[in-house]
């Protein structure tokens, strides 16, 4: 019987991730240890599915999130990544007030009907109104008008915010209630694009349609620009990531801040997030570089308790003790990695750190018991590498990968006819100076402490909108998803079968004995 069940050579060769990784379990493998094997398929690579639950109240279309990195994801990051159906985590190496704007201008960026939209007031000035702009960072600057019982007065068009107009009140310049164009809720149906999207076609020339109660208490404002967008969105195959109110959705990363005894800061973490909320975030990410540690859980335990539906995500971790741990804490997602990141030098400088593809399988089971979901987080230099990744976890979190984009922060700078931009470990020395240092368990004030850094300051080169980046990302993950037959990521997970390569297969993997003249993508 035995020699029966031995002869399949499929199963010797290709395994199962149990099989396979328990094994190997005297040696840390990371992705370009490991090939997946093909399996049967009647799934074309257009068919396949890539959205992903990371949390009963967080759900991606595909599994990506973009690095709380100060050189990779602030706002116009976190916009690309979301209209493409991943998340952002704004970094926290600023002050609080500007996470917040940063997180505002993500969640106001396109929500076709705006629930509860900014208003502005008769009495206020223009000048009033121009500093809310710049405080809040809105890349808006046409309000609705209300009194002080919400019934509407009028529309304050961009064209008169203007510093010019500074010390004259809205009543003065605003466009008044009997031009403005409303529609009753009731008006709206079910179907409130299209009805919006007939109305712009009829009435040339208009751009704002308001949204009134039966009294005439303003409801919402619905744009044309983003009718126009939605009904475009329709028809894509990924679609943005979006909240109940169809926002895009945005996280924010959050320290476990100690206060001048080195105790918890509970007060300055639950305002802070408490803010982050009244903004509208989605997720908190408490990142730290040792995610199995008391700070950390303190953090989600406090915050758990504070926010009871907020999906938290917490790290980083590389055992299954320390998931078990972030999971019982409150945490809904724990981010997986410790020094796999381009610009890491964790395992170097601690000596510590497992290989990223062990440490998500370590991961994944407790996760799998513990009912939470884990994200890849570092190492990724290519969608392979994400296809591996998703065989264990149920998402990726890219830095490097996105530090090159045109809307990551920082300026273009051309070496030796090239461009490039800045990337930086949030563990480098000028990152913790700016403030990441507690990431690492140091304290920025302290003076006396000798501290290494645990990460480099690097170029990225150049490479185009996020859009782009992300199309072969994406056609990369469904090519490896169409090889195995799978058509969603849960059925990616079941079928995945690995064999470790050797040197000489790591060569053969990549173009070789070929003078290249384009280089992929
Ligand atoms: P990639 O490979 O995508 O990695 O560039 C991004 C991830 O790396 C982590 N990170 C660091 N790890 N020292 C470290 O050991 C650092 O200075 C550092 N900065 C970022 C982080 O998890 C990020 O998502």
């Amino acid at each position: 019987m035995a020699a029966t069940r031995n002869s399949n050579p499929d199963e010797i060769f290709y395994r199962g991730a149990d099989n396979f990784f328990t094994a190997n379990a005297e040696v840390g493998l990371t992705f370009d240890d490991v090939t997946l094997a093909t399996l049967y398929s009647d799934i074309l690579p257009s068919q396949t599915q890539l959205d992903s639950r990371l949390a009963d109240a967080l759900h991606l279309n595909i599994p990506v999130v973009s690095a709380d990195m100060d050189t990779v994801t602030e706002a116009p990051l976190a916009i690309a990544i979301a209209l493409n159906g991943g998340l952002g985590l704004i970094h926290y190496n600023m002050p609080e007030s500007e996470q917040l704007k940063h997180v505002s201008r993500v969640k106001y960026h396109v929500q076709g009907l705006i629930q509860d939209p900014i208003k502005v007031y008769p009495n206020q000035l223009i000048g009033d109104v121009l500093k809310m702009i710049e405080e809040k960072n809105f890349g808006f600057s046409t309000f609705p008008v209300v009194d002080d019982k919400g019934g509407l007065v009028g529309l304050l068009s961009g064209h008169v915010v203007k510093p010019r107009y500074v010390s004259k009140r809205v009543s003065e310049a605003l466009t008044p209630r009997s031009q403005v164009h409303t529609v009753t809720k009731k008006e709206l149906g079910k179907d409130p694009i299209a009805v919006a999207d007939k109305f712009f076609t009829e009435h040339v020339g208009i751009h704002k349609l308001l949204v009134v109660d039966d009294d005439d208490r303003l409801l919402g404002l619905i744009t044309m620009s983003d009718v126009e967008k939605i009904t475009q969105e329709r028809k894509a195959q990924f679609k943005p990531s979006r909240d109940s109110q169809f926002r895009l959705i945005c996280g924010a990363a959050v320290s476990a801040t100690r206060n001048a005894f080195g105790e918890l800061d509970r007060e300055r973490i639950l305002n802070h997030v408490g803010a982050l909320v009244e903004r509208g975030v989605d997720v908190v990410a408490v990142s730290t570089a040792h995610g199995h540690s008391k700070g950390v859980g303190d953090t989600v335990g406090v915050l758990r308790d504070a926010f009871r539906d907020l999906p938290i995500i917490a790290g980083n971790v590389t055992s299954a003790a320390g998931v078990e741990y972030l999971a019982e804490c409150g945490a809904n997602i724990v981010k997986v990695g410790q020094g796999p990141g381009s610009i890491c030098t964790t395992r170097v400088v601690a000596g510590v750190g497992i290989p990223q593809m062990t440490a998500l399988y370590v991961c994944s089971k407790a996760a799998a018991t513990k009912k939470v979901s884990i994200l890849a987080d570092g190492g990724i230099t290519k969608s392979g590498d994400i296809v591996k990744a998703l065989t264990l976890a149920q998402g990726v979190i890219c830095g490097g990968m996105f530090a090159g984009c045109t809307e990551a922060p920082g300026d273009v700078v051309e070496i030796g006819g090239k461009l490039y931009k800045q990337y930086r470990g949030m563990g480098s020395l000028s990152a913790m100076k700016a403030g990441s240092a507690a990431r690492y368990g140091h304290d920025k004030a302290d003076t006396t402490r000798k501290v290494a850094a645990e990460g480099v300051e690097a170029l990225k080169e150049a490479c185009g909108p996020v859009d782009r980046v992300l199309a072969s990302l994406i056609g990369g993950i469904q090519s490896g998803m169409g090889y195995l037959g799978a058509q969603n990521l849960e059925q990616l997970r079941e079928k995945a079968r690995y064999i470790r390569v050797s040197p000489a297969g790591q060569r053969e993997a990549a173009p070789h004995d070929v003078v290249e003249l384009k280089t992929r993508n």
